[in-house]
C-alpha cells in the first residue's frame, strides 16, 4: 500500500502535458474489436482503468502491446465473447464492449458491472436502445446475456443525454446494419473523440458533438493510428491545483475549448487563463474570490467529474460559494475529508455550501473516489504542514502518475510506501475508520490496536468527523427540486 505526502503552502510554477484523456480511451479501446487490423492508440494513458480495459480485450482473445506510450490492438483473433465477473465489477465502463460484442459476433455474456462510489449507476438506458437495435439481452441472476441477434439500425431517443449508453449505442450501430440516429445524444468531447476514431477506421459517424448523432453501419473497419484527445478533466484538476496553491503555471496540450465551463468558473475566481495554440497558461488570483453557483450538467455545462477539485480550490477563498450536483447521487464523499483539513463545507442534499476560510491544515485522508481523491491533493498543496493521502487506487483509475505531474509542478509531493510508523494514533484511527479497516469492537490488528478508542469517541483533530451526509437521499437525477438550504 502507498499512500501521498504532500507539504503545502508551495506555490506551483513550471510546466506539464496532459495525458491522455481515460473517458476517451476507455470506448475507443472498446471500438477496436470492430476493427480488423492493427489500431495505435498515441498518447494512450497508462491507468488502472485502461490495464482493466486491456485484460478484457485479452480474454476476449485480441492482442494489446504497449509501444512507448502508444497502445497497439489488434483483435483480428478475437475468439470469445465473454467478459469476466471480476473485470465487469472492477470498472463500471466495462459495459461499453458490450455493444461492441454484439456487433462483432452477435451474441455476448457478461455480469452487471460493479456498484460505484458515486451511487447507483443504472445501464437501463444501454439495455433498452440495444434491445430496440434488435438484441435480445435477458438477465439471470446478474449475468446479461444475449445470443444470435443481428443489430438493425433504428431511430432512438435517449430521455437523458448520458454518456456511455451514447458511446455503447454508437459501437452496437457500427457494426450493425443500415443506419441508426441517435437522439438527445451526449455532447461531451470523448463522444467526438471516439467518432473521430471510428471514422479514422473507415466509420460513418455523423453529428457528434451534437444531440443527434447518425451512425451507417460498416461491415469491417480498418486499422489506424489516432491519437486520444488530451485529459479535460485532468486539464482542470492541475488548474484547480495552481489556483489552490497560487502561482504560474503551463499545462501543454489543455484545450481550452474543451473546458469553456470550468474556465469561466476560474476566470470568475480572479485567475487569468490565456490558452494559446500549445496549451494553457494560468496564473493564480493572489485570493481567489468565490464563485456563483455551480450547477453540474451535461456538456456544455460544468462537468461534474471538475467539481470536487474546484470545490477544494475554492475552500480558502473569500465568500461562500454554492455547488449543486445534478448527474450523480453521491458525489459529496470527499467533503467529510476536506473537512478534516479545517475545511468548512455543508451538505444538503444535491448541494453544498463552502465557507472560505482563512488557512486548512494538513491532515491524514482518504481517497473515497477518483476526483474527490484528486481534491484531497488540491486542498493539501494550500495546506499548512503535511497531509498524507491514502487509498490511492482512486487515484491510479485517472491520473497517471499525479505525484509526478505536481511535482513538476513545483508541488512538494512525493508517492511514498503506506508506513504507519509515521502516524499518529489520530492519524490511523482516522484512516482506519475512513477506509473500514477498523474493528470497532477492538479484536482487529495493528490500526486498531494502536488506535484505541471506540468508533464516535474520537472525532479526529479538526473535531469534524463528519457522518455520511445521509439528505443525498434526497436526491433526484436531472429532475425534482433541490432541497432548501439556508440562504447565504
Ligand atoms: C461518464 C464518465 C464519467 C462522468 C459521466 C458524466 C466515462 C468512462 N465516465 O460516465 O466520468 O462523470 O459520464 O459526465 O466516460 N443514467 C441512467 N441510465 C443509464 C445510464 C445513465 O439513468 O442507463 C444516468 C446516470 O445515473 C447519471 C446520468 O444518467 O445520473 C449520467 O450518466 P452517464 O452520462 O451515463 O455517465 P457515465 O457514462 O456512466
Amino acid at each position: 500500500m502507498e499512500e501521498l505526502l504532500i507539504r503545502g503552502g508551495r506555490p506551483l510554477s513550471g510546466e506539464v502535458r496532459v495525458q491522455g484523456a481515460k473517458n476517451s480511451v476507455l470506448p475507443i479501446l472498446a471500438a477496436s474489436l470492430l476493427v480488423n487490423g492493427t489500431v495505435t492508440l498515441q498518447r494512450c494513458p497508462r491507468l488502472r482503468d485502461v490495464e482493466t480495459s486491456i485484460k478484457i480485450l485479452r480474454e476476449l482473445g485480441c492482442s494489446a502491446a504497449w509501444d512507448g506510450d502508444s497502445l497497439n490492438v489488434d483483435a483480428s483473433s478475437f475468439r470469445d465473447c465473454t467478459i469476466s465477473d471480476t473485470l465487469m465489477r472492477e470498472m463500471r465502463s466495462s459495459v461499453v464492449f458490450l455493444g461492441a460484442i454484439l456487433a462483432r459476433c452477435g451474441r455476448a455474456v457478461c455480469g452487471m458491472p460493479g456498484g460505484c462510489e458515486l451511487g447507483p449507476r443504472p445501464i437501463d438506458l444501454h439495455l433498452s436502445g440495444l434491445r430496440a437495435m434488435g438484441a435480445d439481452i435477458r438477465e439471470y441472476g446478474g449475468t446479461l446475456c444475449c445470443d444470435g441477434c443481428r443489430l438493425c439500425g433504428r431511430d432512438i431517443v435517449l430521455p437523458t443525454p448520458s454518456v456511455g449508453a451514447t458511446e455503447n449505442l454508437m459501437l452496437a450501430a457500427c457494426g450493425g446494419d443500415g443506419v441508426t440516429v441517435l437522439r438527445n445524444a451526449a455532447r461531451e468531447p470523448e463522444i467526438v473523440d471516439l467518432a473521430g476514431f471510428l471514422n479514422a477506421c473507415g466509420g460513418d459517424v455523423r453529428g457528434a458533438g451534437s444531440g443527434t448523432i447518425a451512425v451507417t453501419g460498416r461491415p469491417a473497419l480498418h486499422g489506424c493510428a489516432y491519437p486520444v484527445m488530451p485529459d479535460r478533466i485532468v486539464a482542470a484538476t492541475y488548474l484547480c491545483a495552481a489556483a489552490s496553491a497560487g502561482g504560474e503555471i503551463f499545462l501543454r496540450d489543455a484545450e481550452a475549448r474543451r473546458l469553456d465551463a470550468a474556465l469561466a468558473v476560474l476566470r470568475e475566481s480572479g485567475c487569468q487563463v490565456t490558452p494559446d495554440a500549445r496549451g494553457i497558461r494560468f496564473r493564480a488570483a493572489p485570493r481567489l474570490r468565490a464563485v456563483g453557483p455551480v450547477r453540474t450538467a451535461p456538456y456544455p455545462g460544468f462537468p461534474t467529474d471538475a467539481q470536487a477539485v474546484l470545490m477544494a480550490a475554492l475552500l480558502r477563498a473569500e465568500g461562500a460559494t454554492v455547488f449543486e450536483e445534478n448527474l450523480f447521487e453521491n458525489r459529496y464523499r470527499h467533503v467529510a475529508e476536506l473537512r478534516r483539513m479545517g475545511a468548512d463545507i455543508r451538505v444538503f442534499g444535491r448541494v453544498a455550501v463552502v465557507n472560505g476560510t482563512a488557512s486548512l491544515h494538513g491532515a491524514a485522508v482518504e481517497c473515497t473516489d477518483l476526483r474527490g481523491g484528486a481534491a484531497l491533493c488540491v486542498a493539501a498543496l494550500a495546506a499548512d504542514g503535511e497531509t498524507r493521502v491514502g487509498t490511492l487506487r482512486h487515484i491510479d483509475r485517472g491520473y497517471e502518475d499525479i505525484a509526478r505531474d505536481l511535482s513538476g509542478l513545483g508541488g512538494d509531493v512525493e508517492r511514498l510506501p503506506r508506513d504507519t510508523g509515521n502516524c499518529t494514533g489520530d492519524m490511523l484511527w482516522q484512516r482506519a475508520t475512513a477506509t473500514g479497516e477498523a474493528d470497532v469492537s477492538g479484536t482487529a490488528g495493528d490500526v486498531t490496536a494502536s488506535a484505541g478508542p471506540t468508533f464516535g469517541e474520537n472525532p479526529g483533530p479538526s473535531g469534524a468527523r463528519a457522518a455520511p451526509d445521509g439528505a443525498a437521499d434526497a436526491f433526484t437525477p436531472n429532475g425534482g427540486t433541490s432541497p432548501v438550504w439556508p440562504p447565504r
